[in-house]
């Protein structure tokens, strides 16, 4: 059996990586050639744990990379994992998937195979049955459920344990009809994941339960931050130990309870919107969706108040940012809370100087020299006024006086909590601790 995959991004090289270390026939695809290039070589176009490591045992077993959609004919299984970013106006924008699926249809009127077609990509609730099988039977002239399969199979891996979560997901969802195609892969999926619950459905429920899915994890981090707001308005109040305390409740759950700077990176926010623009075409009033937004665009405002607060007018004033990946162990910073924070402090005219341990290439691509760039921490602080900690990167864990005495004022604004346990000579403020009276 031969697999395409079709978009090498987070989710189809992570895909193509593991089903090729594990001696799967398997042709990634991408019209980046660029991409396809570093691939072959066994080079990760992004920083994602364990990643080279399994691509490169992939390339060892053979693992194919081509540029031109048309090498789909040969395959069985074909997995569409491009993306679907958000418009102008919030709403998904679709052209990325109409024109693989325009190609795709092309490639595979002429294979003689009965193939199956799985969706990975996020879309909204109708997009399979109302865009992609029309333009996908016009251009293979060939009949979805009789000549070749059309499955949803949203995914739910995480960025920094993209490796993991592909290898181990906690379900496997595929939408559609119950056919012959259906039957051969949830085969597949039960081989390859052995004790993971299928869930079979139709297609816009296999569709709305990724955004269920991403809609929820929103909804328990603007809960918590929501909740350490009014903590930091009770002396001595600690999120966290409330946090640990209500996810001990099997019917809560301890995970995405950790408070900070709001939610970002290329899914949550964008699915957010998404569902919101969709519920509202439904006719539905999503109060709880606009809700959950509204608290986390007020998380990154408190920020800025507080930096206001302690250090007068931003104008002309150094601020130290540490962090700006969307959260550790990436370096992806799209839609990462961090970078609107120093698009936001460079509009008052603050002196920005940045540090990350792998997003300052990334982040270097958007700000240019309108800020300044550090490859140590120690560096970044020197001559500070105030320094905000946005990411948690394990090794901020390790910072104390030591480091701060470099700062001309010490004020140190922790977004994550991950300096409260600490003796520090400097003016301390953290997301969701009361400030003792
Ligand atoms: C998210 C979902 O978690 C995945 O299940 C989903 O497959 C993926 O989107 C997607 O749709 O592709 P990801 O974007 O990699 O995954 O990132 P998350 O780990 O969900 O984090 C999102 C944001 O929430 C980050 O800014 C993170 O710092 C923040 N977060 C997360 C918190 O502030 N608190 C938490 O307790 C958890």
């Amino acid at each position: 059996m031969k697999i395409g995959i079709v978009g090498l991004g987070f989710v189809g090289l992570s895909l193509t990586s593991v089903l090729a270390s594990k001696k799967f026939n398997v042709i990634g695809i991408d019209v980046d050639k660029e991409k396809c290039r570093s691939i072959l070589n066994g080079v990760s176009p992004f920083f994602e744990p364990d990643l080279e490591k399994t691509l490169k045992k992939g390339l060892k077993n053979k693992l194919q990379i081509a540029s031109d959609i048309s090498v789909v004919q040969d395959c069985d299984l074909i997995f569409v994992t491009v993306g679907t970013p958000q418009n102008k106006t919030g709403a998904i924008d679709l052209s990325i998937i109409k024109n693989a699926m325009l190609s795709l249809g092309k490639s595979i009127r002429k294979s003689k195979k009965q193939q199956i077609i799985l969706i990975k990509s996020t879309v909204v609730p109708g997009t399979m049955k109302d865009i992609i099988l029309p333009i996908l039977e016009k251009n293979s002239k060939k009949k979805a459920g009789r000549d070749f399969g059309l499955i949803s199979n949203p995914e739910f891996l995480q960025e920094s344990t993209a490796i993991k979560d592909t290898k181990f997901p906690h379900a496997v969802v595929l939408g559609g009809y119950r056919t012959k195609f259906m039957k051969k892969v949830k085969n597949f999926f039960t081989k390859l994941h052995p004790n993971v619950p299928i869930i079979i459905t139709n297609h816009q429920t296999a569709e709305m339960i990724k955004y269920a899915n991403n809609s929820f994890l929103a909804t328990k981090i603007s809960f918590i931050n929501q909740l350490s707001s009014i903590c930091q308005k009770i002396p001595g109040a600690n999120v966290d130990d409330i946090a640990k305390t209500i996810g001990l409740d099997a019917r809560i759950g301890g995970l995405f309870l950790n408070a900070g700077p709001g939610y970002g990176g290329s899914c949550l926010p964008k699915d957010m919107k998404a569902l919101i623009k969709f519920a509202k075409m439904t006719g539905v009033e999503p109060a709880l969706l606009n809700a959950v937004e509204e608290v986390n665009t007020k998380q990154l405002d408190q920020i800025i108040s507080i930096t206001k607060k302690r250090l007068g007018s931003l104008s002309g004033k150094r601020i130290t940012v540490l962090g700006t990946a969307f959260k550790p162990n990436t370096d992806d910073i799209r839609d990462s809370i961090a970078i609107e924070l120093i698009k936001k402090l460079l509009r008052k005219k603050a002196k920005i100087t940045i540090h990350d341990p792998k997003a300052l290439e990334n982040t270097r691509k958007i700000f240019g020299n309108k800020i300044n760039y550090s490859r140590l921490v120690g560096d970044a602080l020197s001559k500070s006024q105030c320094v905000i900690l946005m990411t948690q990167w394990k090794q901020y864990e390790k910072l104390g006086n030591n480091e701060f005495k470099r700062m001309t004022k010490k004020i140190v604004i922790d977004g994550r909590r991950m300096l409260s346990g600490k003796q520090l000579d400097v003016d301390y403020f953290a997301i969701g601790l009361g400030k003792e009276k």
